[in-house]
């Protein structure tokens, strides 16, 4: 592979700023639409005749170092959150059990998606019928998930978690990334 190609501007955007991780649920919007983007790169594969090498290593480099981090945040973090604040009438279990199926089939999918897009590269070849119809479905998986979590799950987080289940949302977040602590949170109750 060609470690000097750059993921060009425009083709799948820039990942969330981690100055916004002190709003964790902005930041997981934020990724949202990031993956909104990368689906739509994904798209241009799909139909392009020839590999575009900038738009594979784009969704390459999404898959390996953003997609994974965001999955973690939500399962580890968010979803059990909710859970614990939400109550009877937020009916939240069904939207959650399809969330989650969505996005275990995105995981499922994700050493088929690497293998793909990294084989193509360094062989040069262009993305075979089968691995096409494995992208739309990822894409298809990684849409549902975006869209319902958007409709449905941050806008009850925005309503339900408490300003500590949201210090502690972003200090997990943060320290998943590699990054200390937020200072301005440190020591407060
Ligand atoms: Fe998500």
């Amino acid at each position: 592979m060609d470690h000097t190609e750059s993921e060009g501007q425009g083709r799948g955007g820039c990942p969330a700023s981690a100055d916004l991780l002190a709003r964790p649920l902005e930041f997981i919007s934020e990724d949202h639409l990031r993956e909104r983007q990368i689906c739509a790169v994904i798209d241009g594969l799909i139909m392009a005749i020839s590999l575009d090498r900038r738009a594979a290593l784009a969704v390459l480099r999404f898959v390996n170092e953003e997609l994974n981090v965001h999955l973690r945040d939500e399962a580890e973090d968010l979803f059990p959150l909710l859970m614990q604040r939400c109550t009877a009438e937020d009916s939240i279990e069904d939207a959650l059990d399809r969330i989650k199926a969505d996005q275990l089939a995105v995981i499922r999918l994700l050493p088929d998606v690497r293998a793909a897009l990294a084989g193509c590269l360094d062989t040069g070849a262009d993305l075979s019928a089968s691995e096409r119809a494995m992208l739309t479905q990822f894409a298809a998986h990684m849409r549902r998930h975006l869209v319902a979590e958007n409709a449905i799950l941050l806008p009850i987080a925005r309503a339900r978690l408490t300003q500590a289940d949201l210090q502690l949302l972003s200090a997990h977040m943060r320290a998943r990334r590699g990054l200390a602590p937020d200072p301005d949170l440190i020591d407060v109750d």
